[in-house]
């Protein structure tokens, strides 16, 4: 009798230890209850739309109800190490284009890349002139910029994307390369000509080298096909100094960059490495030759996912080094979860959040680590809804309230400068 009592006593002891683990593997709903107090953030709190949840013992705060307004300016805690940027868009400036009218923005960075409306099928529609309506949104823009005290970069001269139709036209029809040459000298004279001292930094070039198809050589490994870059596809890979030069004697005091994202892929950095040093080289005997490098800066995009590794960025980053070139991080975004989950557009889950967050104050290592050589960091959107990869809520703000992702980013400044 004793002996059985004991042997049910330890079934449902060991039924209810199993219930336990099933238990605490699941993960709980968002609590419903309002955080008192954010250790992370040091802060009591009073709102009920923080977003908790606890893989573990411990809870984790994915979204924290605090305005980002109230949070102290990124650009400020940053602003020994890098500038801090974001992207803008017509409705961030008012009519007059006198100030930026997005206070939040304001806020926080103090240099701007338009999202979309400098490039070029937003600037030209002719070879033989520039288009009025779109150089008026792009001038009210950067005067509004400037008012409110920021700088701006100007995003981007030559690209295989979001090109008016004579450009892309140049992949395939009987255009000479003589002709492509004066017509892309005359593009990048006009445009930077156009904006003058107000622009300080162009991405004179974007996105040259495809994913994969790549050689050894940066010379025959640039985009074609239908997609291609007109540019390489009809004048072969001397466009790149050619162009660079052109945006030299349009204004000699804009930095000039090469921009491009996945630089993180040792092949592709390898050949922007190449690519960099042999046009500065050949520079060096150019009779216009100004003491400075012609492409000075590489912008970094950083469109990245959770399954970049910190470690990787480091390691593009020492390829960049010998070149004597500033970096810039200029689309920063990470996915909060993997390529291939983003692709397949499966829902981000909370681990995810998580470990996007846990990404964004290693990656801010790494360019602290860095900065030395790196001169700005720009995200690419203000909060996740308006990111042009909103799903994967890729960014550190969410509508107007902060993520986790910004404490990763505050501890990883904090620990740097223990
Ligand atoms: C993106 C914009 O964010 C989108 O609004 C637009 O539809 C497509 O372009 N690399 C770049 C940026 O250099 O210009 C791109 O911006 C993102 C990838």
């Amino acid at each position: 009798m004793k002996i059985k009592y004991l042997i049910v006593l330890a079934i449902l002891l060991v039924a209810s230890a199993l219930a336990f683990l099933i238990a605490c593997e699941e993960e709980p709903p968002a609590s419903s209850q309002p955080l008192t107090h954010c250790e992370l953030c040091s802060t009591e709190l009073e709102e009920e739309d923080s977003a908790l949840f606890c893989p573990n013992a411990e809870c984790i705060v994915t979204i924290i109800g605090l305005d980002i307004i109230d949070l102290p300016a990124l650009k400020e805690t940053f602003a020994d190490y890098f500038d801090i940027g974001n992207i803008f868009n017509p409705g961030d400036v008012n009519a007059g284009g006198s100030a930026v009218t997005t206070n939040r923005l304001t806020h926080h960075y103090n240099v701007l890349t338009a999202e979309n409306h400098m490039k070029p099928s937003y600037l030209s529609s002719s070879a033989t002139s520039l288009n009025a309506g779109g150089l008026a949104t792009a001038d009210r823009m950067v005067n509004a910029a400037l008012a409110s005290g920021f700088k701006v970069v100007g995003h981007t001269l030559l690209w295989h994307s979001q090109i008016p139709s004579w450009q892309a036209d140049l992949r395939t029809n009987s255009t000479t390369k003589e002709t492509a040459l004066t017509q892309m000298r005359n593009y990048i004279t006009s445009v930077v000509t156009h904006f003058g001292d107000r622009i300080y930094a162009w991405d004179v070039l974007n996105e040259a080298f495809p994913d994969g198809g790549l050689t050894s050589d940066w010379k025959t490994s640039m985009r074609t096909g239908t997609q291609g870059n007109p540019w390489f596809m009809k004048i072969g890979h001397e466009f790149v100094y050619e162009g660079f030069r052109a945006a030299r004697l349009a204004n000699p005091n804009a930095i000039l960059y090469y921009n491009d994202y996945n630089m993180n892929m040792l092949n592709k950095a390898s050949l922007v490495r190449d690519m960099v040093q042999d046009v500065n080289n050949q520079w060096l005997s150019d009779p216009l030759y100004d003491g400075k490098l012609l492409i000075q800066a590489i912008g970094m995009q950083s469109h990245h996912n959770t399954g970049i590794t910190p470690a990787s960025i480091q390691a593009a980053i020492n390829l960049f080094k010998p070149l004597g070139v500033t970096i810039s991080i200029s689309e920063l975004d990470i996915l909060s979860q993997s390529w291939g989950d983003y692709s397949a557009a499966t829902a981000v889950t909370n681990t995810g959040r998580q470990n996007a967050a846990n990404l964004y104050g290693q990656f801010f290592t790494v360019f602290l680590n860095n900065s030395d050589i790196i001169k700005r960091v720009t995200f690419w959107g203000l909060n996740d809804a308006q990111s042009w990869r909103a799903r994967g809520e890729p960014l550190i703000f969410s509508g107007n309230k902060v993520k986790l992702s910004y404490y990763k980013i505050i501890q990883s400044l904090q620990a740097f400068t223990e």
